[in-house]
């Protein structure tokens, strides 16, 4: 039977989490009551839970807010040991491509070529996804490619909730430095995440959501597609009108 969680630290945990969110995004303050005992309402919320919480890969997280994404990948990831994806991988696969692409897409994490060559999307549905990009009208240079989580999970299992919750403030980190003009989400891991979401991405997907300016188009992964041919169609009408946001012919 599954450990139930300690309420007061999973709560603190996941305000942690959407705060951080919020950070990575550029806002800096939230407001609190005067008299809530959880802050001090003088001080910054997201130090404050900091301090509290006894998580302490999550505070190392936030002390160490990125400017660029070099330091991102070399200063705070660097050798991450945040949780058990570590273990079994041979690269981080932090991302790739352009740092000012107008254009960024997301998935669920390496797979085993991409642990290999610590580069994202190069394996069967790296190819797939190579091929819409290229349908787009862009090169794979010129967009950028990056994970929720950046390690590979044991035989491609899909990602636990702590991992992603330990990794998720990398991508938004990412997202806010590079400040693309659209964001395809591919799949359900990397649009609920990203969203914040629940809901299906049978559901989610073909609709704009924006947060802070930035465009996010739910999609399906390409693995999905490999697996599911007929699917193509929608994704291609997604990808559509992400090209009709951004001017592209294709
Ligand atoms: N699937 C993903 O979600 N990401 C990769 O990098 C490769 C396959």
């Amino acid at each position: 039977m599954d450990k139930i969680p300690d309420t007061k630290q999973h709560t603190r945990n996941s305000l942690l989490t959407h705060l951080n969110t919020l950070q990575s995004f550029g806002m800096e303050c939230v407001f609190a009551p005067e008299n809530s005992s959880l802050v001090d309402s003088q001080s910054n919320v997201v130090e404050q839970l900091s301090k509290e919480s006894s998580d302490e890969p999550m505070k190392k997280t936030l002390n160490k807010k990125a400017k660029t994404l070099d330091e991102l990948q070399n200063k705070v990831i660097g050798d991450c040991k945040r949780c058990k994806l570590c273990k079994g991988r041979n690269n981080v696969v932090f991302g790739d491509g352009n740092p000012h692409a107008e254009l960024m897409f997301i998935g669920e994490g390496p797979g085993a070529d991409e642990d290999e060559q610590g580069i994202p999307f190069v394996g069967r549905a790296g190819k797939l996804l190579s091929k819409i990009i290229e349908s787009m009208g862009y090169t794979r240079e010129e967009i950028y490619i990056a994970n929720v989580v950046k390690c590979r999970p044991p035989k491609n299992r899909n990602p636990e909730t702590d991992e992603i919750e330990q990794c998720m403030p990398f991508l938004m980190q990412q997202i806010a430095l590079i400040k693309p003009k659209a964001v395809i989400c591919l799949g359900k891991f990397a649009a609920q995440t990203v969203l914040d979401s629940k809901i299906p991405i049978s559901k989610l997907r073909g609709d704009f959501r924006e947060i802070d300016g930035v465009q996010i188009m739910p999609s399906f992964h390409p693995a999905y597609l490999l697996r599911n041919p007929a699917m193509k169609r929608l994704m291609w009408e997604d990808c559509k009108k992400v090209m009709t946001l951004l001017g592209k012919k294709g």
